[in-house]
């Protein structure tokens, strides 16, 4: 990465959930974001990675406040649009041009009563971004080809495409507003295996032409490896670990990323010999009653009375790889 300034900057976000208890009255929280801080550098791809219900979408769409944060700071290139300390929090029209989102099931995120050009126009419309009807339309084609649709895609609607086409007509409305972060929020979970890897090319190659920045969300830590320049791994609404992506790869320092990545097949007999098998025994905890101290002391090999007790923080233990454990404070 040859730049290395901020577009994003979080601190301490966090958004809690209110739900209510099933025969109770009672309200609880879900805590599916519990306290993230991170930087995201222009031009990156930050992937993003942890179980199922970890707070990885929560995360995501905290950030670009289509949920609105339950509390922290968010500096978007420079400017603080979200300050719960400052009761600061911008209205958000003019940063949703900035900031898209690209979500994990493209058939249920489209409007099925619109068409294909409609869709993609609406960004449009919303944010006046042409002067003319034919300016509209060129617009519309344009971005169509770009995704690698055709102008005759335009007049159909969402359900006459297959799975891979409706995420590129998704990614198509996402890049009608011409943005600078994505969210890309699992984007080929859903689709067949033959057509992910053609959307992540695709996804690269838009990255190149327009400069832009992603957050990366993926289940898996093989999928984001490649694409990504940093991986952070969520455990619970906690980061737990973040670095370089090889360097997260070949050195995890995080007892929760050393028993993802023991999980993963490498390829690279270094990597191999340096790593120690683990397995990861038990559920996730509920987000609703997280266990104290460091959360992860529940399911890991290593936990002691300090872990049950104190929060571990997450710091940089050198050239911007963070942990958050008591063990490496050692
Ligand atoms: N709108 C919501 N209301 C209540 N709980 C939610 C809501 N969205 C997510 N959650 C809960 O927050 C936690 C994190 O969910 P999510 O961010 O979707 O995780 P992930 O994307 O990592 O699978 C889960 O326990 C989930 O059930
Ligand atoms: S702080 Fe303790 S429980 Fe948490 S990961 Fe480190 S050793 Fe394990
Ligand atoms: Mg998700």
């Amino acid at each position: 990465m040859a730049e290395q300034t901020k577009l994003l900057e979080i601190k301490d976000l966090k958004k809690y959930f209110t739900v209510k208890k099933s025969g109770f009255n009672k309200k609880q929280m879900v805590q599916a974001v519990d306290g993230v801080s991170m930087d995201i550098f222009k031009g990156e791809t930050l992937g993003l990675v942890g179980e199922s219900g970890c707070g990885k979408t929560t995360l995501g769409r905290t950030i670009i406040r289509l949920y609105e944060p339950t509390s922290g700071k968010i500096v978007y290139d420079g400017k603080t649009i979200f300050d719960s300390e400052q009761n600061i929090a911008e209205k958000m029209l003019p940063y949703r041009r900035k900031m898209q989102i690209i979500f994990q099931d493209p058939s249920a995120s489209l409007d099925p009563r619109m068409t294909v050009g409609e869709i993609v126009g609406e960004a449009l419309d919303i944010h006046k971004l042409y002067t003319g009807k034919g300016e509209r339309t060129a617009r519309i084609n344009e971005l169509l080809e770009k995704v690698g649709l055709n102008t005759e895609h335009s007049n159909r609607f969402p359900h006459e495409f297959s799975g891979g086409q409706q995420q590129r007509i998704g990614i198509a409305r996402a890049l009608a507003v011409e943005p600078e972060f994505i969210v890309c929020d699992e984007p080929i979970s859903a689709l067949d295996v033959s057509i992910q890897s053609q959307v992540v090319n695709m996804l690269e190659d838009l990255q190149d032409q327009l400069g832009l920045t992603y957050l990366f969300i993926a289940h898996d830590i093989s999928v984001v490896r490649h694409i990504s320049n940093r991986i952070g791994v969520m455990y619970l609404g906690n980061l737990v670990e973040l670095a370089e992506s090889y360097e997260l790869y070949k050195n995890p320092i995080h007892p929760y990323t050393k028993t993802l990545m023991s999980a993963v097949p490498i390829p690279d007999p270094v990597v191999t010999r340096a790593r120690e098998r683990m397995i990861l025994e038990g559920d996730i905890p509920s987000p609703i009653n997280p266990p104290s101290g460091c959360k992860f002391h529940t399911r890991c090999p290593y936990a002691t009375e300090r872990c049950k007790q104190e929060v571990p923080v997450f710091k940089d233990y050198g050239s911007g790889h963070f942990a958050a454990c008591h063990l490496l404070d050692k």
